[in-house]
């Protein structure tokens, strides 16, 4: 009787060991880490790109070539976490739309260690909701068309962006990051 109760403690305390210790190694698909890198950097590239079509520009732009930058940059965002069933968005304290604005602790604790450590690119992070992936966005001299000297915001920005605080910045500053979220498998599978 002893022995098996033994045997049975013995059981009980490796079940437990392991389940406590399986979340943190067999939670997402490995090839979701990869594909997430590959998505934003082709999501950043998309942003720097259409930016620099509006250098050297010596025409007067019209609203539309103003607003087909960050714009295109926050649809697309959302088709890629649609799509992959993730969740994704852009975040930056000194915003221009205030759905960019941090939204919690962890947001503010991701932008302020970017903030710190200029070399950062990017870092991954575990929590209840997930693996998360964060990757920094610096300013370049194309976007200061739109995001430097505040006077000089073109006017659609100004009226349409009464809230703004996306401007003043210099090349090199920080903009903001992506952040974005994989649910845990076992999340994902029970959510379908
Ligand atoms: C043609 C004007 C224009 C240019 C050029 C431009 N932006 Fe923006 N940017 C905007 C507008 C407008 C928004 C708000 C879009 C929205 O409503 O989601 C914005 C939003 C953003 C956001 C989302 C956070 C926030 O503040 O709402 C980031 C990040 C950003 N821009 C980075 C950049 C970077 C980096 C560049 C240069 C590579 C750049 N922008 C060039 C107009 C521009």
């Amino acid at each position: 009787m002893r022995r098996l109760i033994t045997l049975w403690t013995l059981g009980l305390v490796l079940c437990l060991t392991i389940g406590f210790a399986l979340p943190s190694f067999a939670s997402v698909d490995p090839d979701q880490l990869g594909k997430a890198v590959i998505e934003i950097e082709r999501l950043d590239q998309m942003r720097s790109g259409l930016a620099s079509t509006l250098e050297g520009m010596t025409e007067e732009p019209t609203i539309g070539t103003f607003k087909a930058v960050c714009a295109p940059v926050g649809k697309q965002a959302q088709q890629i976490a649609q799509e992959n069933g993730w969740q994704l968005r852009q975040v930056s304290d000194k915003y221009r739309n205030p759905l960019h604005k941090p939204q919690n602790l962890t947001e503010e604790t991701a932008l302020a260690e970017f903030r710190e450590h200029p070399d950062l690119q990017g870092f991954w992070q575990q929590d209840e909701q997930g693996v998360r992936y964060f990757r920094r966005i610096n300013v370049e001299a194309s976007c200061l068309a739109c995001h430097g000297v505040k006077e000089d915001r073109p006017s659609f920005v100004k009226s349409k962006y009464p809230e703004d605080l996306a401007y003043d910045f210099r090349v090199g500053d920080l903009r903001g990051m992506y952040s974005l979220i994989i649910p845990e498998l076992q999340k994902a599978l029970t959510e379908k």
